[in-house]
Order: C-alpha cells, then sequence, then structure tokens
C-alpha cells in the first residue's frame, strides 16, 4: 500500500467539492488525508463541514487587505521577499490593456494575502493542494513558493466548465448564456494565468433545451463530485506526469504547451 498523500484544501462557499474529497478519502477512494481547510471568507460554509470532520481550518480574510491598500498603500505590509518585476513578468492574469497602476495594486494585495496564507498552512505539511470553490486568483508569489519543484505541480483547481472554454468566474453560468449544448468541469493543475494550466481530467454532459442554469449547474456539479477525487487518487498514486511539448500549427508557427499524461 502506498503511503497515504497529505491534501491541503482551500474553500471560499460552500465546499460541496471539498465534501465529496472528505468522504473520498474516509472511503477510501483517496489514498490520503485532508490534513487543513484554509479560506478568504470567513463565512464560508465549507469551514463547518472541515471542522465536523476533525479537519483543522482557518482564515486569511482579502477584503480588508484590498481595503486598507485603496486607503492607504503605505499601510499595508509588503512581504519583503516581494519581487513585483518577477511576478508582473510572469503573471498572464491581467490583459495588456490593463492600466499598471491596476495591476500592481492587484498583485500587491493578493502577495500580503498570499504570504498570511503560506504561514497560516506552514503548520500542515501537504503533498497536494486542491482549490476546491477557491474565489481567488493566486500569483506568481504563492504560487512559487508551493511549486518549489517546477517539474511536479502540486496545485490542483476545479473549473465549473470545459476548459479552455470560459475560464473565470461564472463557468455554468457563461456556457448556458453562450446557447452551448454540452457542458462540463475540468480539473486541473494551475499556472501563471487564469484556468489556463495544465488539464487533468474532464467530464461533460448533455444540455437540452428543457436545462435551465440550475439544473445545468445541478448536472455539472454531481460530475465535480466524481471528477476531482478521481483526479486526486492519480496524483496520489503518481500516475500524473507533466510533459512540456512542442507542435508545429499549419501556418508554421511553433507552440509549446505542458500537458499532462496520466500513466
Ligand atoms: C464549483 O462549481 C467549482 O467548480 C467552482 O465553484 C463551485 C464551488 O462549489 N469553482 C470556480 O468557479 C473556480 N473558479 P462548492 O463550494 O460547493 O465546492
Amino acid at each position: 500500500m502506498d503511503k497515504k498523500i497529505r491534501i491541503g484544501a482551500l474553500i471560499s462557499g460552500s465546499g460541496t467539492n471539498l465534501q465529496a474529497i472528505i468522504d473520498s478519502c474516509e472511503s477510501g477512494k483517496i489514498n490520503g488525508d485532508i490534513t487543513f481547510v484554509g479560506s478568504d471568507n470567513p463565512e464560508a460554509s465549507g469551514l463547518e463541514r472541515s471542522s465536523k470532520h476533525g479537519i483543522p481550518t482557518f482564515v486569511v480574510d482579502y477584503k480588508p487587505i484590498i481595503q486598507s491598500y485603496k486607503q492607504n498603500p503605505d499601510s499595508v505590509k509588503i512581504p519583503d521577499d516581494f519581487d513585483l518585476d518577477d511576478i508582473i513578468t510572469k503573471q498572464h492574469l491581467s490583459s495588456e490593456d490593463t492600466p499598471q497602476e491596476k495591476v500592481k495594486s492587484f498583485l500587491i494585495t493578493r502577495a500580503v494575502a498570499e504570504a498570511k496564507l503560506i504561514n497560516k498552512m506552514k503548520p500542515y505539511p501537504f503533498d497536494l493542494l486542491v482549490l476546491a470553490g477557491f474565489m481567488r486568483n493566486l500569483t506568481p508569489y504563492f504560487i512559487d513558493r508551493v511549486n518549489t519543484d517546477r517539474a511536479n505541480p502540486r496545485i490542483m483547481n476545479i473549473h465549473p466548465a470545459l476548459l479552455p472554454s470560459f475560464p473565470g468566474v461564472d463557468g455554468y453560468g457563461d456556457t448556458f448564456r453562450y446557447g452551448c449544448k454540452v457542458g462540463g468541469c475540468t480539473v486541473h493543475f494551475i499556472d501563471y494565468g487564469e484556468d489556463s494550466g495544465p488539464i487533468i481530467g474532464q467530464k461533460a454532459f448533455q444540455i437540452t433545451s428543457n436545462d435551465t442554469l440550475d439544473t445545468i449547474k445541478e448536472k455539472g456539479l454531481k460530475l465535480e463530485w466524481e471528477l476531482y477525487p478521481e483526479c486526486i487518487e492519480h496524483f496520489a498514486r503518481g500516475r500524473l506526469q507533466t510533459v512540456r511539448m512542442s507542435y508545429e500549427l499549419k501556418n508554421g508557427k511553433k507552440i509549446e504547451r505542458t500537458v499532462v499524461k496520466i500513466l
């Protein structure tokens, strides 16, 4: 029997995916244990689920940090190891026409919050960090401090759409409003962009003319609760390998992409 992996989780809301992961750990479907649950939202009801299962929790409330910076940038203590230029170069979270001041304040406030997250995570060593409805983009400041071995990413996210379609905060809503006939969910490793990292697994469902946004969410969530534990179990069994691939397109342009192979 392989050694159980230690899983940390970050949530923002109701935590139904977290519950599916907790249940899968308890039933042995995932060869792992959840070692902590953190949230950016003190009201997240998923925190209660964690406490019920005896899992330690903590909160880093992003809102007062963002507010303080807005009122007076000097009132916020920027981490000593924060390198704005490095992070601006790496990140793909903002578009080229986003005003520089906006990008700067976004990256500074997030790094302040992320340094606090890292600090709170310190007592709980982990092999894998799962984002289970965590509604904050993580910046290179956080990612580089967790993914210390570049060849082996260890931050997973679940997204409510078939990526690369509909990244962002409302995957099922965007799928519905576009009039898609198929919807789905995606588990991926995170990278420096928004919902753009290498895909680990996807599940899809049919959308009929009788479907509403509510029924689409219902169908999607049911699949999420299956998909996330399956992908985590692949990780736990050492079955996920990230590979750098080069492709030549019809127009002669060469692209490189990191993809996940399931062994
Ligand atoms: C899920 O649908 C998840 O895919 C989505 O939030 C919901 C959380 O539900 N995540 C994102 O949109 C991330 N960008 P839950 O709290 O009940 O697991």
